[in-house]
């Protein structure tokens, strides 16, 4: 098997937690490359279910090797409490965790602000874990790695001169209290010491692994329209959360990287603020959330949900190279007497089957929907493609039309076993 990337080809929450648990079982290492604690990631094993924000969902596999890239933010407190929580519940973590030391850290000013900014500008409906501006320093060139909170002077001087800055940002800006210099240290440094044995340079290991021919997966957090470059900006997360953010965010060069797989949930959902063609009316929102349990795995926020939209999702397979598509949640969609799908937008006259970059056309355009007919039935116990029902099959296939994607894997519940393969 190749080197692979699973990543959310929607808004995020597609159900990526449940695939990458799926894949893990055919590689050696499990590889966070964006994001951070914003992310939260469900497995459901045996009944027991473990939410993962930071750590790998590899995690939960024996003998797996989980490593925190480069790209990735790393708040030190959510990180330990995480570590904590796995080894409560008789998981290994210690000898299978690595974290690279170029990887920035997130500090409490970082959560402040990122409060802040949301209380004073439009909002965005982040998550208030200080990603943005944790990446915002990282790009200004003034961020604290990992590296620098294992080095006292480095560390004195850095955080000296962040909060200089930042102590000036929150009083003048916005009445904010500023941070102590002694007090941040003090509690960083004992970060720094619980942190140290799992840190080292993940570059290097990871390319010598490769060399070695051991197999990894490449777990994307977040979603391909949240990513900076590529989503609705600005209602985005800081990262990239799309394929390429798995080459810059742990140094593996991209020919190591042998396949792309997309996880789409058979309708849509979004978290915070922004744009959402396809939004549902008030009352199937409440009932497709209410069956789909969308609620946020992170800040508990409810999900806007909506109808499948094929125009974000042809636009995430063109920008990460998607080869293969996995559907999630088919079973939310098992009561509905008719099903949408949304084919193109309309704006001011034109069609737009090109996701539109422009915000206005986004915000303003009209869905052009086809109507197929629901199932009205159970799909929860069902083992294998041929025994979905009719309209089931019609509806993925009609999907995988409009995609001109393969449809490999289908899902139909949060358990393991509740997922098939679509050839079988
Ligand atoms: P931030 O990543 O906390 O800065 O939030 C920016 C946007 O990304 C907000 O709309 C969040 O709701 C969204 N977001 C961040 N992480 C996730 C996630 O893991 N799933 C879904 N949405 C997310």
């Amino acid at each position: 098997m190749a080197n692979i990337v699973i990543l959310g080809a929607q808004w995020g929450d597609e159900g990526k937690g449940k695939v990458i648990d799926i894949f893990t079982q055919k590689v050696d290492y499990v590889v966070r490359y964006q994001g951070g604690n914003n992310a939260g990631h469900t497995v459901v094993i045996d009944d027991d279910e473990f939410i993962l924000h930071l750590i790998p969902s590899g995690i939960l596999h024996k003998r797996k090797i989980c490593v925190i890239g480069n790209g990735v933010v790393v708040d030190p407190r959510a990180l330990l409490d995480e570590i904590s929580m796995l080894k409560k519940r008789g998981i290994k973590v210690d000898g299978r965790l690595l974290i690279s030391e170029s990887a920035h850290v997130i500090f409490p000013y970082h959560k402040r602000l990122d409060e802040l900014k949301e209380q004073k500008r439009k909002k965005i409906g982040t998550t208030k874990k200080g990603i943005g501006p944790c990446y915002a320093d990282k790009v200004a060139r003034s961020g604290i790695r990992v590296a620098d909170l294992l080095d006292e002077a480095v560390l004195k001087e850095k955080l000296t001169a962040n909060l200089d800055e930042k102590n000036a940002i929150l009083d003048k800006t916005y009445g904010a209290q500023g941070y102590s210099f002694d007090e941040l240290y003090n509690e960083y440094r004992g970060y720094a010491e619980e942190i140290k044995k799992y840190v080292c340079n993940t570059t290097v290991v990871l390319n010598d692994a490769i060399k070695k021919r051991k197999k990894i997966l490449f777990e994307g957090a977040q979603g391909t329209l949240l990513d900076v470059d590529h989503g609705t900006y600005p209602f985005v997360t800081s990262s990239n959360s799309t394929a390429g953010g798995a080459s810059t965010g742990t140094g593996v060069g991209p020919t190591a990287i042998g396949k792309v797989i997309g996880v789409v949930k058979a309708y849509t959902t979004r978290v915070g603020e922004g744009p959402f063609p396809t939004e549902f009316t008030k009352d199937l929102m409440e009932r497709i959330r209410r069956k789909g349990k969308e609620f946020g795995a992170t800040t508990g926020r409810p999900r806007r949900c909506g109808h499948f939209d094929s125009v974000i999702v042809k636009h995430s397979i063109m920008v990460n190279g998607i080869d293969e598509i996995v559907v999630t949640k088919l079973d939310v969609l098992d009561d509905l007497d008719s099903i949408k799908i949304c084919t193109a937008y309309k704006f001011e006259g034109k069609t737009y089957t090109d996701f539109p970059t422009n915000s206005r056309v986004l915000a303003g355009c009209e869905p052009v929907y086809e109507e197929v007919p629901g199932w009205k039935e159970d799909t929860t116990k069902v083992t294998s493609y041929l025994k979905l029902p009719k309209n089931a099959k019609n509806y993925l296939k009609r999907i995988q039309n409009l995609l001109k994607t393969r449809i490999v894997l289908i899902s139909v519940g949060c358990e393991r076993k509740q997922t098939f393969s679509k050839d079988a």
